[in-house]
C-alpha cells in the first residue's frame, strides 16, 4: 500500500496560508514494520513538516521506542535521562512524568488514576496545571466556564547534560472527552484561542523566525543561549507568564548554590536558531523558561549597522533584560492564527520534529477525565545545528 500524506485538519482560527508546510497526516503504512524506504520516507516527512499525524495506531511501549530511536540509531536514554525526572524530585516535571517499568524511555503523562497498566498496578496522574504554575491565576469563575491557557511553550529536552532529541513521539491512548476551551493568552492582548479538551498546541518555529522583522532576526542568527544548570529545578520557585511563554522576572529562581550538584562542563550553549537538516531552514528555538545568559556575536563587515540591535556583539546576564527580548521574538509567533492545536482522538500518534516546532499543552481536567499518553524522545547523539556563515550573512 502507497504512502498517503494528506493537510492536518486545521481550525477555523488558524492562517491556512502559514501553515502550508506545516503538518501532515500520513495514511498507509504500519510503523510497526516500516521498511527502509518506508521509514526514509516519514523521516523527510518529517523534516518538510514539523509534525506528522497517524490514526488508529496500536504501538507498545517497546515498538514506540524503536520508533523513536529509529531517528538516532545510537542515542539510548530518554531525552531528560531515565530515571533522572523520578530522582530529581523538586523539578517541575516530576509531577507529570511517570517512566513505563519495562522500557524506561517511554513515559507516561495524562490524568487521573488509571490501574492495571504496563506493569503500574495503579498511578494517579497530574494534567499539568495552568492553575498554580502561571502567576496570575484564573478566577474559578472563568474556569468553570472553560477558560484555560497554554501551560509551558517549550521543546522536549533537559537543556543540561543531554543533547536535545531530535523527535517526540506522542501515543493517544485515553483522550478526556469534553466540551472545549477556551485559551486566554491574558496579556493585554485580547488574545484568545478556543481549543478541544486538553489539546497539545504546536507552532512552527520556522514560521516563528519568518515572521520576525530584520533586526530581529539579526539578533537571532547571531545569537547563542546559554542555559541554567538543572534548569526545571532552577525555575521550580518561579511563576510563569499567562501566555505560558517564558518566566515572569521576580528573582524567585533557585540560586545556583542550593541546586542540585552540577558541572560547568554539562552546562548547554545552543545557538537559537536550528538549520533544519532537510530543507535548511532556520527555526527559532529556544526554551525562553531555562534561559539563562544570551552570547550575541558582532555584526558581520558586510551588514548594515543601522538599526541593528547589539551590532558589537554583547554579553546579556540580566534575566529581564534576556527574558524582554526572547519574549519579543517568540511572542508574535504563538499568535492564535499560527497555533495548530490538536484535536485527539484516542489511538492517534504524534511524531514531531522537537528542533523545528514548540509545543504546549492546555487544558483544564476533573479527576475523572481520563487521559493517558505514552510520550518517547531520545537524548540526541549530536547537538542542533545552528546557521552557516551564508545564513548570518543573508539575515544580518
Ligand atoms: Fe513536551
Amino acid at each position: 500500500m502507497a504512502i498517503e500524506v494528506v493537510p492536518l485538519p486545521l481550525p477555523h482560527s488558524a492562517d491556512a496560508t502559514k501553515f502550508a508546510n506545516f503538518g501532515r497526516e500520513v495514511r498507509g503504512v504500519d510503523l510497526r514494520s516500516l521498511d527502509p524506504a518506508e521509514f526514509k520516507q516519514i523521516e523527510e516527512l518529517l523534516y518538510k513538516h514539523s509534525a506528522l499525524l497517524f490514526r488508529n495506531v496500536d504501538l507498545s511501549p517497546a515498538q514506540q521506542y524503536a520508533l523513536a530511536k529509529a531517528f538516532d540509531p545510537t542515542s539510548e536514554s530518554f531525552g531528560h535521562g531515565n530515571k533522572k525526572i523520578e530522582n530529581t524530585k523538586s523539578s517541575i516535571l516530576h509531577q507529570t512524568l511517570r517512566a513505563v517499568p519495562a522500557v524506561p524511555q517511554v513515559y507516561l503523562v495524562g490524568n487521573g488514576t488509571i490501574y492495571d497498566h504496563e506493569g503500574i498496578p495503579e498511578l494517579t496522574l497530574q494534567h499539568p496545571s495552568h492553575k498554580t504554575w502561571h502567576k496570575a491565576h484564573q478566577s474559578a469563575e472563568d474556569q468553570e466556564k472553560g477558560a484555560t491557557r497554554f501551560v509551558r511553550w517549550h521543546m522536549d529536552a533537559a537543556f543540561y547534560d543531554f543533547n536535545p532529541p531530535r523527535v517526540t513521539t506522542l501515543y493517544g491512548i485515553n483522550v478526556p472527552q469534553g466540551p472545549r476551551q477556551m485559551v486566554k493568552y491574558d496579556d493585554g492582548t485580547g488574545d484568545e484561542l478556543e481549543v478541544p479538551l486538553a489539546a497539545t498546541a504546536f507552532v512552527s518555529g520556522k514560521t516563528m523566525f519568518d515572521i520576525l522583522p530584520h533586526a530581529l532576526k539579526s539578533l537571532a542568527v547571531r545569537s547563542s543561549v546559554k542555559y541554567a544548570p538543572h534548569p526545571y529545578v532552577w525555575i521550580s520557585t518561579a511563576k510563569a507568564k499567562p501566555t505560558g511563554l517564558g518566566i515572569e522576572t521576580e528573582g524567585l529562581e533557585m540560586r545556583y548554590d542550593l541546586l542540585p550538584e552540577w558541572e560547568e562542563s554539562k552546562i548547554q550553549v545552543l545557538p537559537l536558531c536550528w538549520k533544519n537538516p532537510v530543507t535548511g531552514d532556520l527555526h527559532l528555538q529556544v526554551h525562553p523558561m531555562c534561559a539563562a545568559e544570551l552570547m550575541v556575536d558582532p555584526l558581520p563587515e558586510s551588514a548594515q549597522r543601522e538599526d541593528a540591535l547589539y551590532p558589537d556583539g554583547g554579553h546579556i546576564t540580566d534575566l529581564q533584560e534576556l527574558r524582554d527580548l526572547l519574549y519579543q521574538m517568540q511572542r508574535p509567533g504563538i499568535a492564535p492564527q499560527l497555533v495548530y492545536p490538536h484535536d485527539w482522538r484516542a489511538k492517534d500518534l504524534i511524531i514531531f520534529h522537537n528542533r523545528g516546532a514548540m509545543h504546549s499543552v492546555t487544558g483544564n481536567l476533573k479527576p475523572d477525565q481520563i487521559r493517558t499518553y505514552h510520550q518517547c524522545n531520545l537524548a540526541a547523539s549530536d547537538r542542533p545545528v545552528g546557521p552557516s556563515a551564508d545564513d548570518i550573512k543573508i539575515w544580518s
